[in-house]
């Protein structure tokens, strides 16, 4: 049951019941119009109330019927709001908790609508690269005026019921409850104060216009260009509520409504979209590992490690309320690492992002300590010591001493391997890798790395923690750099070798910020610091003494341009200032490498640059997904988008080859491979990649 029928003396009330947030799925709408029927039907109702079970009225779409049959048949959402539009008695709203997307629009169906304070209020569709395709567009407007429903729209954030209540000529709301626990009650009074009004009010008959008219569109349409200018459903919301009031007849408007979402519904960017919000909610999900494993009590955290990474971790669990302890080698340490926190803290005060009460109560939280003893309460431990494997030994064998049993041993280890940390203690069930990205308070991705002995109640746990911090949380098996920074190497790897064949810094750059990338790879480099690369290769140099790659990298760091902290690198940088200035002096070190190696340069277009760093990313996952490091491709997509900047509306790098079309994929690595001054052996597609072509399939 989906949607229950209760009659309380003349007003019948339907109640959308379909947890967590009654989505209109089928049976709800199937619900909603039965209700409809026995309440006409029955002549001793005079008046319906709509409203919804538990924490919602409604959320809008069913997520779980999301691109099936379901969501698409009848009694559609069009049909159920056309059903109340119709209906013989006044159906009243009775709104609480959230009023989302198609939950709104049913609502503005309604002849009236009761709402209880504190209620969210929104159509956040554009958050899908979509826009509200069962007349939000036609009727927002017409019950709160033209600019604040499309501010709405456009924007997709949630307003607070009160607030819209205080808007003066509102028609959204026709009366604001005392109190969420008295809207039922002032609900049914209010629908039988309006049992015999006629004719019923419907907000499609109100008027939609704006005094500027076309003047405001473009205004409007200029304005969303620029805040979102790789997604077109800004815009489009922009033509549909121009829609609202230019057509004559309020239908002709929904027509054009639906042409528009229609339209969005085939856009790469709003799949891209949509991808994204289904793999992000998956990745929480581990094959082997059940959602109703027990999970560990964190009560308790304690950090190891007061430097850039630390501190930043601290952060995230001062932040949820969770009590922190932090441990040095030295005092002097441990005030360096405090005194960044509360700079960071006070900046938040200062751009009035944090209150000053609140900066109090988090510091509060933190207590700090020189001796191991002092974390043997803590529920998780995470370190964040020096990347040495003899450091994280001595580090670990000292937790194993004093960590009480059940504890949770962490490491943020970005390249070691796991295993080995967790063969120093007695107790390698217990131990996960927790890899946050820098600035660790900021950054959402939260790499969680499981090794060979990992319990299944501490992946469940940790995976919690990570949403409890507000992080999305992506697990990775066992290899050097995880998922993201092994598929980084090789993009960084192609990155040099077009140096070598003619391109500049800047060159590389440009092509693929514009192809979306926040930042190209030499601007990332200066930002992260040259040098942390330079000591990775010269790692490989002994582990695999033939792997290929441009040496510009190096003679950069010789140059002892380690980037932005030096305030130079591939560029030059002004004291305090991150716009990067390109150096003549970087480009002839790279022409004379070029020359060195007996090249001539050749001129790359934007499309060579683009192809070869993007497919080095989908090669090198490919290989990732196949060996089981990462659970699904969904997964490697969520962390290139939420921890390297890979553009939104490419879905990551995956979903982004889906999209190319995996054929076309493999025969531009296949061409790569012939170029002489590339890794022909890396182009080789990755034989997982190879099965997909062949067999037509996607990742
Ligand atoms: P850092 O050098 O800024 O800080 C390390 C801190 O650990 C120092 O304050 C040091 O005094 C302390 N420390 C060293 N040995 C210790 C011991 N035995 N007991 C207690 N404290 C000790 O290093 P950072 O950048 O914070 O890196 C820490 C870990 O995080 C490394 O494993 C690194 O690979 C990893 N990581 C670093 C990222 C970054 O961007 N910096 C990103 C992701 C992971």
């Amino acid at each position: 049951m989906s949607a229950e029928y209760q009659v309380h003396g003349d007003v019948a009330v339907i109640t959308l019941n379909n947890p967590p947030v009654n989505g209109l799925g089928l049976a709800t709408r199937q619900g909603i119009v039965d209700g409809l029927g026995k309440a006409q039907a029955d002549a001793g109702v005079k008046a319906i109330v709509i409203t919804g079970a538990g924490a919602a009225f409604s959320g809008g779409a069913d997520i779980k019927e999301f691109g099936t049959d379901k969501s698409l048949a009848e009694p559609n959402l069009h049909t159920v709001i056309a059903a109340i539009e119709q209906c013989a008695k006044p159906v009243v709203a009775a709104i609480h908790t959230v009023c989302m997307g198609g939950g709104l629009e049913l609502a503005l169906g309604c002849h009236y609508r009761v709402a209880a304070p504190g209620c969210s209020v929104a159509l956040p569709e554009v958050k899908l690269g979509l826009l509200p395709g069962a007349g939000g567009t036609q009727r927002l407007p017409r019950v709160i005026g033209v600019e604040a429903a499309l501010n709405m729209i456009v924007s997709g954030e949630p307003v607070k019921s009160e607030f819209i209540a205080s808007v003066p000529g509102q028609k959204l709301f026709d009366k604001l409850a005392a109190s969420p626990e008295s809207l039922a009650e002032e609900a049914l009074a209010f629908a039988q104060s309006v049992a015999d009004t006629r004719p019923l009010p419907l907000v499609r008959n109100l008027p939609c216009k704006h005094p500027q008219g076309e003047a405001y569109f473009q205004f409007a349409r200029n304005m969303v260009k620029g805040m979102a200018k790789n997604f077109p459903a800004p815009a489009k919301c922009v033509d549909a509520v121009e829609a609202a009031t230019k057509h004559k007849k309020f239908d002709d408007g929904l027509a054009a409504e639906r042409e528009l979402f229609i339209h969005l519904m085939w856009t790469p960017e709003s799949r891209a979209l949509r991808h994204l919000f289904f793999a992000e909610r998956a990745a929480s999900k581990i094959p082997d590992v059940p959602a109703d494993t027990p999970k560990r009590e964190v009560k308790k955290v304690a950090v190891i490690g007061a430097g850039t990474m630390g501190g930043g971790i601290a952060m995230n669990f001062l932040n949820a309320g969770i009590p922190v302890v932090m441990l040095e080698m030295k005092q002097e340490a441990l005030d360096r690492g405090l005194g960044t926190i509360r700079k960071n803290y006070e900046s938040q005060v200062a751009k009035k992002k944090l209150k000053a009460d609140k900066y109090e109560q988090r510091m509060a939280l933190l207590s700090t300590t020189l001796a191991y003893e002092d974390l043997a309460d803590a529920d998780l431990v995470i370190e964040a010591v020096f990347e040495d494997m003899g450091v994280k030994e001595q580090v670990f064998k000292k937790l194993d001493e004093v960590m009480k049993s059940g504890a949770i041993l962490a490491s943020n280890t970005s390249t070691l391997d796991l295993n080995q940390i967790a063969s120093f203690t007695k107790r390698p069930q217990d131990v996960v890798g927790l890899h946050f990205f820098s600035p660790a308070n900021v950054m959402k991705l939260l790499e969680v790395v499981r090794g060979d002995a990992t319990a299944h109640d501490v992946l469940a746990t940790v995976m919690a923690v990570a949403k409890k911090i507000r992080k999305t949380a992506v697990v990775s098996g066992v290899c050097d750099g995880f998922i993201g920074n092994r598929m980084i190497e090789q993009y960084g790897r192609q990155a040099g070798f077009l140096l070598d064949e003619g391109c500049t810094p800047h060159q590389v750059d440009k092509a693929i910020e514009k192809f979306g990338f926040a930042m190209g790879p030499f601007r990332m480099g200066d930002l992260a610091g040259n040098d942390i690369g330079w000591a990775i290769r010269k790692r490989r140099a002994v582990e695999k003494p033939g792997m290929k790659y441009s040496k510009t990298a190096d003679l950069l760091c010789e140059m002892g341009r380690f980037g932005q902290k030096v305030g130079k690198g591939w560029y030059d940088y002004a004291p305090g200032k991150r716009d990067a200035i390109p150096n003549a002096e970087v480009e002839k070190m790279v022409a004379e490498h070029r020359q060195s190696l007996g090249l001539a340069p050749r001129k790359i277009s934007d499309e060579e640059i683009v192809q070869r760093l993007v497919y080095s990313l989908v090669n090198e996952a490919a290989h990732i997904l196949e060996e089981g490091i990462a659970n699904k491709a969904s997964d490697i997509d969520v962390v290139y988008i939420f921890g390297y900047g890979f553009p939104v509306h490419r879905g990551g790098p995956l979903s982004y080859a889906n999209e190319v079309g995996l054929f076309n994929v493999a025969q531009a690595m296949k061409r790569f491979a012939q170029n002489p001054q590339d890794d022909a052996a890396f182009w080789q597609p990755a034989p997982l990649l190879e099965r997909l072509v062949a067999e037509g399939r996607q990742f």
